[in-house]
């Protein structure tokens, strides 16, 4: 057995990541400011939620605003946030009543970088729509992969001095415990648009095994057929989670 329990041979991903880009770019050749690129950028989050619930995706992880996000403007990062709250503001009655289950993930810490109105809005959302099945969206705002590592490698190392845990007992399961991702599978394919093929800093323990695909157009254009590609790729990927392939297994 090994950590990676998905199904090696499903052609449909259970879990896709996006990292959404391109939106300062896209409404710069437009002469536009960055600003309407990221709200252009909500439209393009609600047409991939509706479509990830015709075709059946289950859970959908986007990431919106990174650790390193805040060395963008000032400006620029409050209108970011901006649109942030009055999305989950003005949708929330929509996205309950759609069946969406919506988490964030992150550094959430009270005191920390995110404001207080802005975590307390964040927890009424994933209270009121902890019951719904139809599509899993988590948000990544003030995440970065290595962030929440340290996070984790923090919490590990308080339990050891409480006497919680002793080495022995950090393995992968310890570890993924204490993601703020917990609870959910890891990604099977992580979405780029815009052109860039880098991870910045997403989710870089739960892509271990994760599908890659870059695709040139930029997030706000970015439709339902684009997201039709990315999954015929993946259905003609052969994942193998380390292993042989299977015509030779078997
Ligand atoms: C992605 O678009 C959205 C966020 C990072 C918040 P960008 O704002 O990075 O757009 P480009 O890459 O500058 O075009
Ligand atoms: C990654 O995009 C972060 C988000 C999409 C929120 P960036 O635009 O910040 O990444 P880099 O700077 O091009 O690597
Ligand atoms: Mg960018």
């Amino acid at each position: 057995m090994n950590d990676f329990a998905a199904p090696a041979h499903s052609h449909l991903p259970r879990h896709v990541a996006f990292i959404m880009d391109g939106n300062g770019r896209w409404a710069t050749r437009r002469g536009l400011g960055r600003l309407l690129g990221h709200s252009q950028g909500v439209e393009a989050v609600r047409r991939v939620c509706e479509e990830l619930v015709k075709l059946g995706v289950p859970y959908a992880t986007f990431y919106a605003f990174s650790t390193e996000n805040w060395q963008r403007p000032l400006e620029e990062v409050s209108g970011l946030f901006g649109l942030m709250r009055s999305y989950f503001k003005k949708e929330l009655a929509t996205i309950i009543e759609k069946g969406l289950r919506v988490r964030f993930i992150g550094d959430r810490r009270l005191g920390g970088k995110l404001e207080a109105d802005l975590l307390a809005l964040m927890e009424e959302v994933e209270a009121k729509t902890a019951h719904n099945t139809k599509l899993h969206v988590t948000f990544a705002i003030n995440y970065s992969g290595r962030d929440e590592l340290v996070r984790v490698m923090q919490g590990i190392a308080a339990d050891a001095a409480a006497g919680k845990i002793v080495p022995e007992q950090v393995d992968a399961a310890a570890v993924e415990q204490r993601l703020d991702t917990h609870g959910l599978p890891a990604p099977d394919l992580m979405i780029r648009t815009s052109g860039e093929q880098r991870i910045s800093n997403f989710l870089l323990w739960q892509l271990a095994y994760a599908e890659f695909y870059f695709c040139e157009v930029a997030w706000p254009d970015f439709q339902a057929t684009h997201l039709q590609a990315a999954l015929a790729a993946f259905a003609g990927r052969e994942r193998r989670f380390g292993s042989v392939p299977a015509a030779v297994a078997a």
